[in-house]
């Protein structure tokens, strides 16, 4: 059958006419990018989301429908159109080299006008000029903006690429609930009244973590899904209170199963969806390595520069600063910044030296390396033989920069790790078109709440501990590693996962020493504790934040710039005016009352 075409209809996009359609009769629908009146020639650009074509209305153009002159005199920015015309191929020096159709333009024989547009509250550029609040409130209109367009565009192909692979590799796309119970992954939920069961609330998911155990424990044996998560908790650039993971579990698997599929999911993801090609195999570190090299758990791999332990020889020399924070039991380690010596003046020292201070560090070491030896703060103290010992030690040359904090180990990582970075930024080592991923394993299990004053889960309270058979949580706790890994690229940390504890005792074990006694663990988890004694097979997943990638893949500043419809700072919705008040007739059925000064 003919597939039927109202005449006003498109037969091409505005992104795909080329010299190869010259003469030809063809349709248009698109936006008004761009209007130029000639006297009785006008040009428009017209946009859609695949390109943009200029078409050219020139009144003494035979066969033009009547009255479409005085429709194009009237046309604005942003008006939806239709054009009938012929494609003609522009003079050779009328050519734009920068768009797909820049070879063509299409003549027009009749403009409909399909949908008016009024002045938009800021004009569609590519580089946004009007205030982010305003393009918020008009979100739709932003997404207009090409890079927008581009953003929605590649994430759409990234997250199809992902989906594929995931299906080639015998994973299940599986829905879990949003009407739920909570899912500790260490936020606030966000609750939902129940009106079936006045004073009940369900909470949105932080994540289907409890799900897809339960998923194992089914036999479903290897998950997955695209999952939206919701998390009440304080946002920054990289986080929203929605957002999207790529979440999957897989049944009898250890960690390198988990990691070698992630791999190349993630490899096959950032080829397909954004045309990066990222070099493989990604370092695997263990965490306590992660932070004696990079003074974090997140390492940032497109630059060297890491920290080395100066500790021995900083008890060689009279420079108290060193051997005074060593017999305070602390450490003293350095960094040495390649080629940068003549880049940093004193006062650039002291920038660095105020940066350091600010995270705690005392105060900031330096030394040039010369020919000669060594010129800076510590020179004196380094003269000679022992000078050159330092220097081999940290593998510098002259024209190098040494750069060295002692303190206790917290501190120095610390400081010393976000140094790295800032150096390594001001030496633009952190180029953001260059990708490199690495996985950190074994975590600490637990991490102290110093307002709290108790242990808490580091990860989330179903990773398993390294030590199956450990027996008391309570004994060394801080040395206890748990079989948790984070992914990570260019020092952003993009998924995280662990292998899981499906024998319902440790489980348990593990809630008592987090403080939650039997009869809460068995009003938020005991499916999930049941479920175990059904036989649970060893499991593990992890979850991968979209929009965290998209945004790194596309150089963006933000997760907003990546999300179609985000919220604000103060997890708000500006489009919509959301959260909103709801009717006295809404709460009194829901049976609620709120306390709020000022409610709805
Ligand atoms: P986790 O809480 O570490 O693990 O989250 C996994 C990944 O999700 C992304 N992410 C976020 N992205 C945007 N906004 C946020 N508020 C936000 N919070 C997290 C990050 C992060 O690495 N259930 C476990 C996974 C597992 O163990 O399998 C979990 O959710 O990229
Ligand atoms: P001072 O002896 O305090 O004048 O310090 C001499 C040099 O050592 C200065 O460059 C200080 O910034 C630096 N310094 C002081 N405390 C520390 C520290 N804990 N670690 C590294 N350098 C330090």
């Amino acid at each position: 059958m003919m597939k039927q075409r109202s005449p006003w209809q498109r037969t091409h996009t505005c992104g795909e006419l080329t010299i190869e359609h010259r003469n030809q009769a063809v349709v248009l629908n698109g936006w008004i990018e761009n209007h130029r009146h000639h006297g009785q020639l006008v040009f428009l650009d017209l946009r859609d989301r695949y390109g943009v074509t200029q078409i050219v209305v020139d009144q003494d153009q035979a066969g033009m429908a009547a009255g479409t002159f005085d429709v194009v005199r009237r046309l604005g920015a942003e008006d939806v159109i239709a054009v009938t015309g012929t494609v003609r191929p522009r003079d050779a020096d009328k050519v734009n080299k920068n768009r797909s159709t820049g070879e063509i333009e299409l003549v027009a024989t009749s403009v409909t006008v399909l949908g008016e547009a009024e002045t938009p509250p800021f004009e569609i550029l590519d580089k946004a000029e009007a205030n982010e609040e305003l393009r918020m409130q008009y979100r739709y209109l932003d997404l207009r903006r090409r890079p927008l367009q581009e953003a929605m565009i590649k994430r759409a192909r990234f997250v199809t690429a992902i989906r594929q692979f995931l299906h080639h590799n015998r994973f299940l796309d599986i829905e879990t609930p949003i009407l739920t119970k909570s899912t500790p992954e260490g936020a606030r939920d966000y609750l939902v009244p129940s009106r079936v069961h006045p004073g009940k609330f369900f909470a949105l998911p932080q994540s289907p973590q409890i799900f897809k155990q339960l998923c194992m424990v089914a036999g479903l044996d290897r998950y997955y899904q695209i999952a939206r998560c919701f998390r009440d908790e304080d946002l920054r650039a990289d986080r929203q209170p929605e957002f999207t993971q790529i979440d999957l579990e897989m049944s009898f698997v250890e960690e390198h199963d988990v990691l070698d599929v992630v791999e190349a999911m993630f490899v096959h993801g950032m080829k397909e969806g954004f045309g990066i090609d990222v070099p493989q195999p990604f370092p695997r570190f263990d965490f306590q390595e992660a932070m004696e090299k990079y003074g974090c758990d997140k390492p940032d791999l497109r630059f060297g520069m890491t920290l080395v332990d100066c500790t021995a020889l900083a008890t060689k020399s009279d420079f108290k600063v060193f051997s005074g924070a060593v017999a305070a039991g602390g450490i003293v380690k350095g960094i040495c910044a390649e080629g940068a010596a003549e880049k940093f003046s004193r006062k650039g020292i002291d920038e660095l030296t105020a940066f350091v201070n600010q995270l705690g560090a005392k105060g900031l070491a330096w030394a040039k390396v010369t020919a000669a030896g060594l010129e800076g703060s510590i020179a004196k103290f380094y003269e000679g033989d022992k000078g050159k010992e330092l220097i081999a030690h940290l593998g510098g040359k002259p024209g190098d920069l040494l750069l060295f904090v002692a303190d206790q180990k917290r501190v120095v990582h610390k400081a010393l790790g976000d140094l790295r970075l800032k150096v390594g930024g001001m030496l633009g080592l952190r180029d953001p078109k260059v990708f490199r991923c690495c996985w950190v394993l074994n975590f600490p299990m637990f991490e102290w709440n110093d307002e709290k004053a108790r242990w808490q889960f580091a990860h989330n309270p179903f990773s398993a501990p390294v030590n199956w058979d450990i027996q008391d949580f309570g004994v060394d706790t801080e040395s206890i590693r748990s079989r948790a890994y984070d992914f990570v690229m260019n020092g952003w940390e993009l998924g995280s996962g662990s292998i899981r504890i499906h024998k319902p005792a440790l489980q348990a074990k593990v809630f008592e020493f987090l403080g939650i006694p039997a009869e809460l663990q068995r009003a938020n988890f005991g499916f999930l504790l049941d479920a175990y004694r059904y036989g649970g097979p060893p499991h593990g997943g992890i979850a991968l934040g979209v929009d965290r990638i998209v945004t790194l893949a596309l150089g963006r500043e933000g997760i907003r710039d990546v999300i179609a419809f985000p919220k604000t700072a103060t997890a708000y919705d500006l489009m919509a005016d959301a959260p909103g008040g709801v009717s006295a007739e809404q709460m009194a059925e829901l049976q609620i009352l709120s306390t709020a000064k000022k409610p709805g």
